[in-house]
């Protein structure tokens, strides 16, 4: 069953009525209270084969209700809306997290809800792991890309794998990303088994989550191992907030962060409001297009986003890997050696695209192709200013455009100061409004 949380903000709830579906989480244990007299009462209950299976064979059955199982999930609701009285859902672990809570509620239905265990839940206590400090990201429904860039921004993850998905090919990317995994395949059921991947192809049975760690965070966040420290630079530390660790400890990194030649970087100041128009985070995916050194790949990955840096220069390629690398981010940011736009054939969409170069064909190309709600550009000539903002207004942007020109504090013998100013460069972004 797919339950995907709705995209962008939330829409206005319609008004509730009061329970007359009760959701009942079921995690291999004994049902939650209250549980028997709602499936005694019930008129409808609907659940998958395996709820189905469990209420039958260790409790309470349904009195005379009319059993539905549940296979798509806009049937189901439309069960639930015409089932002429009480219905009861069975639904996997806590049906408020990542679970069918939210359906109901968009239709109108305020639940009476009995959750049980979440498996989010069960597979750290199987892996006696504490947890307030994981992100949990479910893959059902969604390009897999950027659910892995969220776990590898993270050094603790629990990731909700969609059934008949491939969660091996999931595990193998956090794998690649240098991370841990473990997966708790049909937890509760005899055939449970948590377990940590180790090579390439496993095969995992559904359903089944999977825990991606960090080896080097602190105590290295493995079973059995202390956990503590989360691994970034100025994170207040764990037990205090849970999920998602916000933004990095620090961007608009200086360039001997990185290893470039020939000055060919994004130099700090501009690579800010860089960052700043691109907007990467957590479930984006960005194109960086003429990556060059991969700076501001890399900073885009350190936020959270699922990053394609385009470049033609093979020795290029290298230095972004290993920038990447360097920064913790190689399973985030993937390197497409390849020359623009003929590049880009095939790419998952972007949310946003950066072109530090190369001609406003390739940039014209590149939105075409990739259709991104923001689009940057960084340009040192002044020539192509005005084509590059009028291309974007063309496709529907909100195009605007600042000439940045930094100086910065250097040294003068005597300890005076000088400015050190920098060239000047033009950054020209387009935002698209909601269609
Ligand atoms: C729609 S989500 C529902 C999560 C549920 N509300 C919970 O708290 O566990 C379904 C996903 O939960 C995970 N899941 C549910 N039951 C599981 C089980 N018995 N063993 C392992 N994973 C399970 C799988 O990742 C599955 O694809």
């Amino acid at each position: 069953m797919t339950v995907p949380a709705p995209a962008g903000p939330a829409p206005a709830e319609p008004a509730l009525t009061e329970p007359a579906v009760t959701v009942i989480g079921c995690d291999g244990g004994a049902l939650p209270p209250g549980a028997a007299a709602a499936l005694a009462g019930a008129a409808l209950v609907v659940g998958a084969r395996r709820h189905l299976d469990a209420v039958r064979l260790d409790g309470p059955a349904p009195g005379n209700a009319r059993v539905a199982e549940l296979t798509r999930l806009d049937e189901a609701l439309s069960e639930i809306g015409s089932a002429g009285g009480p219905a009861v859902v069975l639904a996997s672990g806590d049906p408020g997290f990542f679970g069918i809570v939210r359906a109901l509620r968009a239709r109108g239905i305020r639940p009476l809800v009995l959750p049980a265990v979440s498996s989010v839940a069960l597979a750290f206590a199987r892996l006696g792991l504490d947890w307030d400090d994981a992100i949990v990201l479910s893959a059902h429904g969604r390009d897999p890309g950027p659910v892995t860039a969220a776990a590898l921004a993270h050094p603790k993850a629990a990731i909700l794998t969609a059934p008949g998905e491939p969660a091996a090919e999931l595990a193998a990317a956090l794998l690649a990303g240098g991370r841990r995994v473990y997966a708790a395949e049909r937890l509760g059921t005899p055939g449970e088994k948590v377990a940590e991947v180790t090579g390439l192809g496993a095969v995992l049975a559904d359903p089944n989550v999977l825990v991606a760690l960090d080896p080097a965070a602190a105590g290295g966040a493995r079973p059995g191992g202390a956990t503590g420290a989360t691994g970034a630079a100025g994170d207040a530390g764990p037990g205090w907030v849970a999920g998602h660790r916000g933004a990095p400890a620090g961007w608009a990194l200086p360039e001997e962060a990185f290893e470039y030649r020939d000055a060919m970087i994004t130099k700090a100041e501009v690579r800010a409001l860089v960052l700043a128009r691109l907007g990467p985070g957590l479930g984006r995916t960005v194109w960086d297009i003429g990556a060059g050194s991969g700076s501001v790949a890399v900073e885009c990955a350190r936020f959270g986003a699922s990053v394609y840096a385009v470049e033609a220069d093979p020795a290029q390629c290298e230095r972004i890997r290993r920038n990447a690398a360097a920064h913790g981010v190689g399973g985030s940011v993937r390197v497409v050696a390849g020359t623009a736009p003929a590049a880009l054939a095939g790419l998952p969409a972007p949310d946003a695209l950066f072109a530090g170069g190369g001609s406003g064909e390739v940039l014209a190309a590149a939105l075409e192709t990739g259709r991104p709600d923001r689009a940057v550009a960084a340009l040192a000539s002044v020539d192509r200013v005005r084509a590059v903002t009028e291309l974007l207004a063309a496709r529907g942007y909100r195009a605007e455009g600042v000439q940045l020109q930094a100086a910065r504090l250097a040294p003068l013998p005597g300890g005076s100061l000088r400015l050190a100013g920098a060239n000047p460069v033009f950054v020209i972004s387009g935002e698209r409004g909601p269609a």
